[in-house]
């Protein structure tokens, strides 16, 4: 039975094959390019620390409960709750993921065209020689160009979709299995480089940057702060839209699920920690502002290969490894629509790919003009914190609905079905692999799924509506 199912939906090939796929979704632009900006904007050390809280109170039970009802229906997540809770609501978790999926892949794409034009700057070097102040302007005249965002951006989503088209997510996987690794050496590298960086003010203390992102300063903390932090973990981890749930079915009977979600989330966070430190000390020894928003690693990585040695060929190879661990996020993205059409829909993988691709390309060539053509459209909102009128444009908005509230509302519904909705022996055959493994972690994994991770999620949502002040 198992073998028929495996032959038809197809499976990861090994133990190693669906931690690099999840990883591989899991490690990407959210960790490298949105983690150290949020940081940045957000609180600094105590943005880290409740992030950390939150990867392993919610996090890790959310990963590894889409993984259990991915692999115990064999479906999408439309289609999974459809099968678990026939006649019951449930599948409109399926729908918000087919929704968040359209929202984030729209202006991920965006950011992953941000990625190949600075790999194509790379190239031609057109940082050399430039101040940090230079640097950042080459930054806001690209972001806020004509044409070249979109140029970018299309292309970015037309790989996407040849991929997921070609069904050779696999073949992907190849190249991700060298590249990643090689991008981690690069972040050390960086990392290193960034640290040792002298300060362009005597009067800068010199560990400023690592106690920024180290030392938290609890006055920072608020509502702002925890919300945020909620939105990037769920991001970051790929989870609350059932994007692990359909890899989730991909998983091998006999993999031990429990272990890999923790491999999973730790190394995802590892390399999140890892961004930052590469990030911060720059940011305060070439005097940049830890606010610069989205814009902040597309600044500072080419201020510090500029310090570095081999520079040029260190920024074009890192420009590569993140265009393709962009991939191999924005794969996933698409595969939860595509899956939900072709199994819901009974259409073509083919058909499907091209319907959702294009859809999302169009949606997310607003995100990438967000800053020129399209630059009034969107929301004034008064910013509490400084008293200031913000704009919100298109690209803003739908980051902010998607991981604000798609993805943690998503996760909550995951959770609160596996805790209190699948029945604990079906919960315990998945994870022990039909009473092969043993699961010290049980009694453990059902608090956090039953009461910790709701309470919490929910919690966090009154604070930041203010129906309930912390602190
Ligand atoms: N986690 C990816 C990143 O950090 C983005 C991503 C891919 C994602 N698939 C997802 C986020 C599914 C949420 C849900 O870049």
């Amino acid at each position: 039975m198992t073998r028929d199912v495996d032959a038809v939906r197809g499976s990861f090939s090994s133990k190693f094959g669906i931690i690099a796929a999840a990883a591989g979704s899991a490690i990407g632009l959210g960790n490298i390019w949105r983690f150290p900006y949020v940081l940045g904007e957000s609180g600094g050390g105590a943005f880290l620390l409740v992030y950390l809280l939150f990867v392993l109170s919610i996090g890790i039970p959310v990963m590894l409960s889409e993984f259990i009802i991915g692999r115990s229906t064999q479906m999408n997540p439309y289609g999974a709750f459809k099968k678990l809770a026939p006649r019951q609501p449930w599948f409109i978790v399926g729908i918000m993921g087919v929704i968040a999926a359209f929202m984030i892949l729209a202006f991920y794409g965006a950011v992953g065209g941000w990625t190949l034009e600075y790999f194509f700057k790379s190239v031609v070097n057109q940082f050399s020689g430039k101040s940090s102040n230079e640097i950042s302007q080459i930054f806001e005249g690209f972001r806020s160009n004509s044409y070249r965002p979109l140029l970018w951006q299309v292309v970015f989503m037309g790989l996407t979709f040849l991929i997921v088209v070609a069904g050779i997510e696999k073949g992907i996987e190849k190249y991700s299995k060298i590249l990643m690794p090689i991008l981690l050496i690069l972040l050390i590298i960086i990392a290193i480089r960034s640290v040792s960086l002298p300060s362009f003010s005597e009067k800068l203390n010199p560990g400023a940057g690592l106690k920024f992102l180290f030392k938290p300063d609890f006055s920072k903390l608020n509502a702002k702060v925890i919300f945020d932090a909620l939105g990037q973990s769920f991001f970051s981890l790929s989870i609350g839209m059932g994007a692990l749930i359909t890899y989730g079915s991909y998983i091998r009977k006999n993999d031990n699920l429990g272990s890999s979600a923790m491999i999973i989330s730790l190394s995802d966070t590892f390399i999140a920690v890892l961004a930052g430190i590469a990030i911060f000390p720059a940011v305060f020894a070439l005097g940049f502002d830890p606010q610069s928003g989205e814009g902040l690693v597309f600044k500072i990585l080419p201020a510090i290969f500029q310090n570095m040695h081999g520079g040029y060929y260190i920024s074009i190879l890192f420009f590569i490894c993140l265009s393709v661990a962009a991939l191999t996020s924005s794969i996933s993205l698409l595969e939860v629509v595509v899956t939900t059409f072709v199994e819901e829909f009974k259409i073509t993988r083919r058909k499907a790919s091209i319907i959702a691709a294009s859809l999302i390309t169009i949606l997310g060539a607003i995100c990438a003009l967000s800053w020129y053509t399209f630059k009034g459209f969107g929301i004034d909102t008064l910013d509490e914190s400084t008293g200031q009128m913000v704009h919100f444009n298109f690209f803003m908005i739908l980051d902010y609905i998607a991981l604000k509230f798609l993805l943690p509302i998503g996760g909550l519904f995951i959770v609160i079905y596996l805790g209190w909705f699948h029945g604990k022996k079906n919960v315990m055959k998945e994870l022990s692999n039909q009473g092969v493994l043993k699961v010290g972690y049980y009694h453990l994994f059902m608090f956090l799924v039953r009461f910790v991770a709701p309470v919490a999620i929910a919690i966090v949502f009154l604070n930041e509506t203010g129906l309930l002040k912390l602190g």
